[in-house]
């Protein structure tokens, strides 16, 4: 039998994506444990969720160090205490330094409401209205140094239609995201999709391109 995914949910709040991952765990879809959830605000509505289900939460707040490789050192020994096969970013809304990303290379996980390589960074709804797309999507990735540029193993697309807001733009990447991690984890839990050296896998092939989800 394989062995179940261990993970680590790193979320700074509404925490809807961990409510998915946690509703699939739940239901045996995905064959995986939440060992932890952690959030750099203790306020993060995402922790109500995980003491609902049982689950063991950590508060580690970045307004409680000086500098922020002071706060990635407590994160990263926290995170090596629980020692998880992945730790999955759900809303993690804290840039992560090198060394922890180093410490934890190929296995920290990411989803951006982008397709990317477009659109990196913050408020990409806006920026791709303003742009005049006519379309968008949402990207789970590996995480590197550089932002919001490791290997791209989902996506997910939609239409922008004339006179979208940036809400609906947010509600119809949320949707879709609540359908990708739990089939990221499902697949990465039962070795469908699998991780070696930064390299994903599909089965014992590399993957060549993202794979794209459709809703
Ligand atoms: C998602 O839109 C995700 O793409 C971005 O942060 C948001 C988190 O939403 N990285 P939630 O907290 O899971 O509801």
């Amino acid at each position: 039998m394989t062995e179940r995914l261990q993970l680590v949910v790193m979320i700074s709040g509404n925490g809807s994506n961990l409510q998915a991952i946690i509703d699939a765990i739940e239901s045996g879809f995905i064959q995986a444990d939440i060992k932890a959830v952690v959030s750099n605000d203790g306020e993060a509505f995402g922790l109500q969720r995980a003491l609902h289900h049982g689950l063991q939460t950590q508060v580690i707040d970045h307004h409680d160090f000086e500098t922020r490789q002071q706060f990635d050192l407590a994160l990263q020994t926290y995170l090596k205490s629980i020692d998880p096969d992945f730790i999955i970013l759900a809303g993690f809304m804290r840039i992560l330094g090198a060394d922890i990303i180093q410490a934890f290379e190929h296995q920290i996980i990411n989803i951006h409401p982008s397709l990317l390589p477009a659109y990196k960074g913050l408020n990409t709804h806006q920026r791709a209205l303003d742009n005049g797309e006519t379309k968008h999507g949402v990207s789970i990735h590996l995480v590197t140094a550089d932002l919001d540029a490791g290997p791209v193993i989902m996506q997910a697309e939609y239409p922008i239609e004339k006179g979208d807001s940036v809400e609906d733009l947010q509600s119809r990447g949320h949707q879709l995201e609540h359908m990708m991690y739990p089939q990221l984890l499902a697949w990465l839990g039962n070795r469908t999709l699998s991780v070696k050296g930064g390299q994903v896998f599909h089965e014992d092939s590399p993957l060549e391109k993202p794979v794209l989800l459709h809703a």
